[in-house]
């Protein structure tokens, strides 16, 4: 699935071309028109210069560009007229109710009608579940004002494309790691982890999987919420110590509950307690995605071969 190159005649414009969107930007570049949008003229220019270095001209002939607009700014956005479908990869505010930034990103798309608007939200929409499993048809119940506005976009996106006939696809991404991405800098900290006996499960997606979940989500005929995981749900401790052995980093120190409470921030804390395991059954099925790195294992090794942390025999 994740090579398949569908062309397009029409543009796709990616909203918040920045680490996942810059790989799929690549991935789409030889399938037509490619409209990459970012905040800040600093993050234009950088990613105009790695992209530049990367793509062959085959790939550019059908036409990358790369615009800076803050969407947070009044100001006028024009829309491209051929629009074939829209990534929206922004994250919403830090505060506040809804996420007036996606509001206005669709309120400048005009009159202009995709066939498909994928808009990326988060597994925080479902809040603790308190280990439980949960897929697409639990009601989401976010635990606090950012998976809210996450919610909220969802919603917005939904409403957004069936006023207007188009298809419209959230994909619930969980933790995105891959090169580049990894917890290396929290593991040289010694910041420690939950011992497993009070941890919950966890769950990730490598980048790379993430973009081959965004391109099916162009491709097939799909609606509505969609997990994005790997459907491995070890502990983020677990995950960490994983990293550390893979990265030839000292384990994280384990530590209970009670102690955590004592060393960690409220906020990391809630994060590490706050626990679900994320069913991915349509993100295989519906969306048809074959995932190369369902074992973090292999994800994580990957990333770091590809940062020239390890070498491709591996440690
Ligand atoms: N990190 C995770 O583990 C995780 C998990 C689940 C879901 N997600 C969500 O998945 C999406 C993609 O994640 P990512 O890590 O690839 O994102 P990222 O690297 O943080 O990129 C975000 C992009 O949004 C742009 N942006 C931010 N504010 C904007 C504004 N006001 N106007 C226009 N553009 C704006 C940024 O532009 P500048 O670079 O110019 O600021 C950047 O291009 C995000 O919504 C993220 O929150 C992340």
């Amino acid at each position: 699935m994740e090579n398949r190159q569908t062309a397009s005649t029409g543009t796709c414009l990616i909203a918040g071309c920045g680490y996942t969107g810059a790989r799929l930007a690549r991935r789409l570049a030889g399938r037509g028109p490619v409209l990459a949008l970012v905040r800040s003229q600093a993050s234009a220019a950088a990613l105009t210069t790695a992209l530049a270095a990367e793509l062959t001209p085959e790939l550019s002939a059908g036409g990358l560009q790369v615009q800076a607009l803050d969407l947070d700014a009044p100001g006028a956005f024009e829309p491209p007229r051929d629009l074939e479908s829209v990534l929206y990869l922004a994250p919403p505010p830090g505060q506040g109710e809804g996420d007036p930034r996606f509001q206005r990103f669709l309120a400048g798309l005009g009159g202009v009608r995709p066939k498909v608007l994928v808009y990326l939200s988060t597994t925080g929409v479902y809040g603790d579940a308190q280990g439980q499993a949960v897929d697409e048809a639990t009601p989401p119940a976010p635990g606090d004002a950012a998976g809210r506005r996450r919610l909220a976009a969802e919603q917005a996106a939904f409403a957004w494309g069936a006023e207007r006939g188009v298809r419209g696809v959230a994909l619930r991404v969980a933790g995105i790691y891959g090169p580049g991405r990894l917890p290396l800098e929290r593991l040289r900290s010694g910041e420690p982890v939950l011992r497993p006996e009070d941890s919950g499960p966890g769950n990730r997606i490598q980048v790379e999987d993430l973009v081959a979940a965004c391109l099916a989500a162009l491709d097939r005929p799909v609606a509505g919420a969609v997990n994005v995981t790997d459907g491995d749900p070890r502990s983020i401790g677990a995950f960490l110590e994983l990293v550390a052995r893979l990265a030839g980093l000292p384990a994280p120190r384990r530590v209970t509950l009670a102690e955590a409470r004592r060393e960690l921030s409220p906020g990391m804390l809630a994060f590490l307690q706050a626990s679900r395991k994320v069913l991915n059954r349509r993100l295989v099925e519906d969306l048809g995605v074959t995932l190369r790195y369902a074992d973090p294992e292999t994800g994580v090794r990957e990333s770091l071969r590809e940062m020239g942390l390890i070498s491709t025999a591996g440690r």
